[in-house]
């Protein structure tokens, strides 16, 4: 299952998975009311392989659907992966002062970037039994390491992933006692060609910038060969742990 599959590294995975034929069912989540033409036509080529789920993961009563719609999915969901977040906005962009950080940007990128993947997780968990093999891996950014913060700057979209890090590590935490065969864990999908990053993509690196579809193959390959041992960590795309 992928939340935040409409476009970008969300949309890319849906497509990497409906690939692969040992996956026999693909679910995909989008924000109500937005355009599906790329999601559409994947509908249209694999027929019931792919679900697709209206989600908008800071609304409760969207959150409540989507909860009841994931009690009725038997023997649960082995792998979900939570591409939705936000860099930008209408009328949020990333701020390179403190003197540009207001408290409404910083409450939004809050609001999706942190509690919505923890919303999504409280949704998800009880529709798995004790005894299941699962995957919940939400995705951060290297920006979100407290370790690695040299360079300051992008106040919101940092902390905001420091503070999903920590819900993703808490999370881990409790969940080896409940759903002791569960991964939970965040990871870096590398700078990556989408809408988000598009503005900032000048002060890129040569060849450090990836495609998408690039992006969600590294991923996949990751999370195909993590288990218990590895949850609560902060990966990297090439599965090497990042400092928190
Ligand atoms: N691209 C990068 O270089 C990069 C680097 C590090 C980390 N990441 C992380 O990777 C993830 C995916 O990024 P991306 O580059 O693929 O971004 P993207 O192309 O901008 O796609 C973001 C997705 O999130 C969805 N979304 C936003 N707000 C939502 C909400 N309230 N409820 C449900 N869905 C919502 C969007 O839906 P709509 O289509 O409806 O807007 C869209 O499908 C993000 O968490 C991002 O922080 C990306």
């Amino acid at each position: 299952m992928v939340i935040g599959a409409n476009r970008g590294i969300g949309l890319e995975l849906v497509k990497a998975q409906l690939r692969e034929v040992g996956v026999s069912r693909v679910i995909a989540t989008h924000r109500p009311g937005v355009e599906l033409q790329k999601l559409d036509i994947l509908t249209r080529l694999h027929g019931e392989r792919l679900s697709l789920r209206p989600l908008d993961v800071t609304e409760d009563a969207s959150l409540e659907a989507f909860a009841r719609y994931l009690k009725t999915q038997e023997g649960g969901i082995d792998l979900t992966i939570h591409a939705a977040g936000i860099l930008h906005e209408e009328n949020i962009d990333p701020e390179k002062s403190f003197a540009q950080c207001n408290a409404r940007n910083l409450k939004r990128l809050f609001e999706v970037n942190s509690v919505g993947p923890l919303m999504v997780a409280a949704a998800l968990l009880p529709a798995h039994s004790r005894k299941r093999r699962f995957t919940f891996a939400a995705l951060s950014a290297m920006v979100g390491s407290i370790g690695d913060n040299r360079l300051g700057g992008w106040y919101g979209y940092r902390a905001s992933k420091t503070a999903l890090n920590q819900f993703v590590k808490t999370l881990a935490n409790e969940c080896r006692v409940k759903y002791p065969r569960a991964s939970i864990v965040a990871i870096h999908p590398g700078t990556t060609d989408t809408d988000l990053s598009r503005p900032f993509q000048r002060n890129v690196k040569p060849g450090k910038l990836y495609s998408a579809e690039q992006s969600a193959s590294r991923i996949l390959n990751v999370l195909k060969d993590i288990g218990s041992e590895e949850s609560g960590q902060f990966l990297n795309w090439d599965g090497s742990q990042i400092p928190w």
